[in-house]
């Protein structure tokens, strides 16, 4: 494994050099560089340091010009030029670029990039739907974003460890279990259900238990003694609470498995998890101070968080009936995630609907002393996901959307378009393709806006061929596996002596970016850089294809480079893909 510094970081350092050389006192001056259009990148930093030194910026650019040497004796700029009020215009030889290039290609499914200099240990809670209810499209996004920031915080060497806090507690299980008490048979399948099976008899048991509990005084009661017993842990009680758990795991299995999301059974830790520490969560806040009692219920006050009379609204840890709720969870999952599994990044993908919640939670567990400086909390809050007319997206009945309707219809129009243009697919392989194409254009859509954003859910525009989609990404893809098969015997092979065309080198340059779009990607949770960053690398691939004929170029050796040009661009789409959670099937 060997990383390999980008042409920007290299080119930076030999500015950076260049510029302390021709000014000893420029102290620690950022040239500033950044890729441009007119040459391959311009430094804009010389203004402000001339600037600073009251110089004339474009004497001292032309002076940094001067002590970088021409022709440059690392043979790595082609030309360095004095621009406008003093900038740099750079152009790297094309040399470099492929020695680059050739760097990472030799470098497997790295290609390149580098570990984060600082990995440490996150702990992700996303993907966390509710027992005994149906996952709609909200939860399509804490997944699919979740998903992602997991392979690329990985890819980048942090240690990561997933918690999926399913909503698996609280007072509706009290009514829950009764009614499977007093309906005995109604939950059972002999263990043979299937995730839609699973879901309807669990639908069946919440509507009818929720029917008694409105309409019959005596089982409401009956119902909430219930609620008690759970908390207390009872084992008959939980014996039947865990059938709805049991019963809601292979109908969420049965979902991530068709989002192509992998869950595994032990980070799912949900509400129930912290059961054992709510108590004490509470004393300790007690005790301290951090939390007081207001009308029996133990709160937590905030300065800035006043509800819409004027009036403080505080976080509630404890109810004045003495039940725990929401907060009290997660007040406790805070506790165990940094003294018990150390972590040094709380990562929370939730819904942006939730981000009072956590700002106030956050700061309990500061004053608290359980979040130290030490330690980050971040709410990776996400948008709503819209319907066609801008509101937040129901049926035409109003209904919320089941997020397995919205998976099946992108699978079956994907698998038409599939269809239509597969010449000698089987009907096995149009399905497997067809539910990659689908599932990878409900994702690319969801990662491609910045997730604190709302997006509209439009399949038409999901799965089209053309424009920012991952059917267009994932057709770049294949077509590049379909170009190496015809090569046949002729490899890729990089060329370093090879002089490059325009379209060779912009799209050279991109590949060599894409360790640092990792990088900042990681840095910032944010996926939807690395979809406009493949995306972007599609595009360049599609305006190579166009201008530079690959198995038909003039000489065997630019064959040969071209080819190599096309198969770094695959593995890096690749790769990308694969760290967005989405396939790159190898033919379509
Ligand atoms: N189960 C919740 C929901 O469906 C999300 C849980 C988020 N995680 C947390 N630690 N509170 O809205």
């Amino acid at each position: 494994m060997a990383s390999v510094p980008s042409l920007a970081s290299t080119v930076h350092q030999r500015l950076a050099d260049a510029l302390t050389a021709a000014v000893p006192d420029a102290g620690s001056a950022d040239p500033l560089l950044r890729r441009s259009d007119r040459a391959d990148f311009q430094a804009n930093g010389i203004l402000a340091l001339a600037k600073k030194l009251k110089g004339n910026p474009r004497e001292l650019a032309g002076k940094v010009t001067d002590s970088l040497g021409s022709p440059d004796p690392a043979g790595l700029l082609a030309d360095v030029e004095v621009s406008g009020p003093g900038f740099l215009n750079i152009t790297v030889t094309d040399r470099a670029i492929t020695e680059n290039l050739a760097a990472r290609a030799a470098d497997g499914e790295r290609l390149g990039v580098p570990l984060a200099e600082h990995a440490g240990t996150t702990v992700i809670d996303y993907a966390q739907p509710n027992v005994a209810k149906e996952m709609h499209v909200g939860h399509l996004r804490n997944s699919v974003i979740g998903d992602a920031v997991v392979q690329i915080l990985e890819f980048t060497g942090e240690r990561i460890i997933r918690r999926h806090h399913i909503g698996d507690w609280g007072t509706q299980f009290g009514m829950l279990v009764q009614y499977l008490v007093e309906h005995p048979s109604e939950l059972d399948h002999s263990g043979s259900a299937d995730g839609e099976t699973a879901m309807s008899s669990l639908n069946h048991v919440y509507k009818a238990s929720k029917v008694l509990f409105d309409s019959d005084e005596e089982f409401k009661t009956r119902a909430r003694r219930r609620v008690v017993d759970l908390q207390a842990g009872d084992p008959e009680t939980l014996a039947i609470w865990q059938k709805f758990v049991d019963e809601s795991k292979i109908y969420f299995y049965s979902v991530f498995d068709k989002l192509d999301v992998a869950i595994r059974d032990e980070d799912i830790v949900g509400e129930s998890g912290y059961n054992d520490m709510l108590a004490e969560t509470c004393r300790m806040l007690e005790e301290s101070g951090v939390a007081v009692r207001s009308n029996g219920a133990l709160c937590v006050f905030f300065d800035d968080v006043k509800g819409p009379d004027g009036q403080p609204s505080p976080l509630i840890v404890q109810k004045s009936d003495g039940g725990f709720g929401y907060a009290a969870t997660d007040l406790s999952a805070i506790r165990d995630r940094v003294f018990n599994l150390k972590a040094d990044t709380l990562l929370y993908v939730v819904d942006a609907r939730q981000s009072l919640h956590f700002k106030m939670v956050f700061e309990t567990a500061r004053r608290a002393g359980w979040l130290t400086e030490n330690v980050r909390a971040v709410q990776l809050g996400f948008g709503t996901v819209l319907g066609k007319d801008g509101k937040p997206f129901k049926t035409r009945e109003g209904e919320t959307v089941r997020l397995i309707d919205l998976l099946d219809e992108a699978i079956e129009r994907a698998s038409t378009i599939v269809r239509e243009k597969a010449q000698d697919l089987s009907e096995e392989e149009i399905a497997e393709r067809g539910a990659q194409v689908g599932i990878g254009a409900v994702k690319y859509a969801d990662l491609s806006t910045s997730a604190t954003r709302d997006y509209k859910f439009d399949l038409d525009q999901m799965v089209s061929l053309n424009g920012d989609t991952s059917v267009y990404l994932q057709y770049a893809y294949a077509r590049i596996q379909s170009i190496l098969r015809k090569a046949g015997e002729v490899a890729p092979r990089a060329h370093t002596d090879m002089e490059l065309t325009p379209a060779e080198r912009a799209l050279g340059l991109h590949l060599d970016g894409f360790g640092e779009t990792v990088g900042e990607v990681a840095r910032e949770y944010a996926p939807h850089k690395l979809a406009a960053y493949l995306y972007q690398l599609a595009s360049l691939y599609t305006t190579f294809y166009d201008k530079c004929p690959v198995l038909k170029a003039d000489t065997p050796a630019q064959v040969e480079n071209r080819l190599f040009l096309c198969d770094l661009t695959a593995r890096t789409l690749h790769q990308g893909m694969a760290l967005l959670g989405i396939r790159t099937p190898e033919r379509l």
